[in-house]
């Protein structure tokens, strides 16, 4: 009898090997997003009762074509700055403001009255705005976002709560938060909170809207609890998949013992991460120390995920993909900063060489958003499969 979890599905790319290929000779570095396994994600969560209403985070990967996507499966869109807002316009200019989340943090007060004027949803995170543009927030319904007091997350630099972050209203001034409102004529319609990103503690959603909903039977005039984004994804090859179905079960519980609230959620990486890969070249092959290194053309410029946050991905040589014997090679790109690493003593074929076409693996999110031209790197391209 076997234990354990059941083996994950090979990745897309390793179906699409060809098509990556000759994608990889029109020039490297590039992005390449496959469509359906946005969708197959996107259906994952869209076959969960317990939500009411599905916002997809932009900030993970806002190209157009995926923006199109999510919104077809019936996701809305959450956005940050007044940027997002205008791509997600210029991608759909006919999507309803009412699918349109504004979320910001410390932006500037243009950007909150701009996105009233839009019609999409505000939320706001502290006091202080309303004290100091009451005339900006009179008389609308606002979403407000509480800081719950502790955060969490695959890494301290993306946990976003507790006294050390920068969000969030902090629980003991919500009433004083309500009671400005009240006296500027603000609804609050919604109750928001998101913890930080990649977090594998599954238990943690379910807690955090038995808190919300505890604020929001207070607060009175709230119909929505937005529990965030966060959910994870198996960046490593022999990692378990995150337990959808059991999160699942967690929220339905939750949704039984406060039935008079939506249910709203708005990832970002569990959406786009697996379907997206970075091409690039080898550029050249070094031994140095005993350390063999490859370097590649696309740098922590393109991707600065491992750089900032030591975070794990996946690196193959799609050139040689069935290629046995294999060596230890540290992964690096061309940035002149030592933190311009990939990955460090990976298993690639032993003849990696120069021009060899290399793909890093779950760049789908946080990849291409995150991306520079420090060192005068030109930007990744990118590309759709269908
Ligand atoms: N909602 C809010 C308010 C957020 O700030 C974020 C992410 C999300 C939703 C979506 O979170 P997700 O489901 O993608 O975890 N650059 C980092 C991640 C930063 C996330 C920032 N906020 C990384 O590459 O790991």
């Amino acid at each position: 009898l076997l234990h354990g979890a059941p083996q994950r599905a090979a990745p897309w790319w390793r179906f699409e090997r060809e098509r990556l290929l000759a994608l990889a000779e029109k020039n490297t570095p590039r992005y390449v997003y496959h469509l359906p396994t946005v969708r197959e994600r996107a259906r994952q969560l869209s076959a969960i009762d317990a939500i009411d209403r599905r916002y997809y985070a932009i900030k993970a990967n806002p190209h157009p074509a995926i923006l199109r996507e999510l919104v077809a499966e019936g996701f809305g869109l959450e956005c940050v700055s007044q940027g997002e807002l205008e791509r997600v316009f210029d991608a759909l200019p006919e999507l309803a403001a009412e699918r349109v989340l504004f979320t910001p943090s410390f932006a500037p007060i243009d950007e909150y009255r701009t996105a009233f004027e839009r019609g999409v949803t505000v939320t706001v995170d502290n006091v202080e705005l309303l004290r100091n543009w009451p005339e900006a927030f009179r008389g609308r319904a606002l979403w407000l976002r509480v800081d719950l007091g502790y955060g969490d997350g695959h890494h301290e630099k993306v946990s976003t709560g507790g006294k050390e972050a920068k969000f969030g209203l902090p629980a003991q001034r919500v009433d004083e938060f309500v009671d400005l409102a009240r006296s500027l004529g603000i609804a609050i319609t919604g109750l928001h909170a998101h913890l930080g990103s990649g977090i594998d503690n599954g238990g943690h959603w379910k807690a955090m809207l038995d808190e919300l909903a505890g604020f929001a039977r207070r607060i009175g005039s709230v119909d929505t609890i937005d529990i965030g984004g966060g959910l994870p994804i198996p960046y490593r090859a022999d990692e378990e998949a995150f337990d959808l179905d059991a999160w699942a079960e967690g929220l339905a519980e939750m949704k039984h013992l406060h039935p008079a609230f939506k249910l709203a959620i708005e990832p970002g990486r569990f959406l786009v991460a697996e379907a997206g890969v970075l091409l690039a070249h080898a550029t050249q092959v070094v031994e140095k120390d005993g350390v063999r290194r490859v370097g590649l053309d696309a740098g922590m410029n393109a991707l600065i995920r491992p750089a900032l946050y030591d975070a794990w991905h996946d690196i193959a040589n799609l050139s040689r993909l069935d290629d046995t014997d294999e060596a230890m090679f540290d992964i690096v790109g061309p940035i002149c900063e030592s933190s311009d690493l990939f990955g460090k003593d990976r298993r690639l074929p032993r003849a990696t060489a120069p021009g060899d076409t290399m793909l890093v693996a779950d760049a789908g999110a946080y990849g291409s958003s995150m991306a520079s031209e420090y060192n005068l790197r030109a930007l990744p391209a990118e590309d759709i499969v269908e």
